[in-house]
């Protein structure tokens, strides 16, 4: 791989999957996880200098699917459907976990996952267990802390520091603070992307 010449500005959507056989296994994969709401989307449209290629949801955990964005013909980000919204129904629960769980199973070469965390609210529960699962079954990640516009400098750098101190937190982890409003982390991110390469 031709390293600093990925154009993340030619990007398009490769496949919505909401079953595993549809999952392209052709280029690595960088995966977007996080609990609903905590800005997946809106930090895959901000890396890819896009408005809305990612859809930002009004109804957070609507769709149950797995995005592909096919990213300068060398790689794909991959948006997972959020986890973590109360008001989805035990039948959305079961075909979540079905699809993210069967996707972590068939795919562990050529992956890395980048867990979004909100810096304002912290690790939750499910993202622990989404750590710890992680580490359990040997995934690596980096960590991308959102929505850092909605924090003061001081409790920013608190919430800093609590997140690096998390147990569940892999010592070898990067955490890179984010906002897809001001674009503060994004240079980070994507060199981190071109480091992954
Ligand atoms: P699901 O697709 O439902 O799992 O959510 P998501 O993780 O993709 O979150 P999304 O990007 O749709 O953002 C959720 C809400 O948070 C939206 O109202 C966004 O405008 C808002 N949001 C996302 N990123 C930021 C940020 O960096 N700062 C602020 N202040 N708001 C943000
Ligand atoms: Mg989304």
């Amino acid at each position: 791989m031709e390293k600093n010449k990925i154009n993340f500005n030619n990007a398009s959507l490769k496949i919505s999957a909401g079953f595993l056989h549809q999952i392209p296994n052709d280029k690595p994969h960088i995966v977007f996880s996080g609990r609903s709401n905590v800005g997946k989307s809106s930090l895959i449209n901000k890396l890819l200098n896009r408005n809305k290629l990612a859809r930002t949801s009004s109804s957070p955990g609507k769709t149950i699917t797995i995005n592909f964005y096919d990213i300068d013909g060398k790689f794909y980000f991959v948006d997972l459907p959020g986890y973590g919204y109360a008001k989805r129904s035990d039948s959305e629960r079961k075909k979540w976990s079905e699809l993210v769980e069967g996707y972590f199973k068939n795919k562990t070469d050529n992956l890395t996952v980048i867990q979004l965390i909100d810096l304002k609210v912290g690790a939750t529960k499910d993202d622990v267990m989404m750590l710890e699962y992680m580490s359990n079954v040997g995934i690596k990640y980096a960590i991308a802390a959102t929505k850092a516009d909605k924090v003061n400098k001081t409790t920013k750098e608190k919430n800093f520091k609590t997140l690096r101190g998390n147990n569940a937190v892999d010592k070898d982890s990067e955490i890179i603070v984010f906002s897809a409003l001001t674009g503060e982390g994004v240079k980070e991110l994507r060199n981190l992307v071109i480091s992954i390469l």
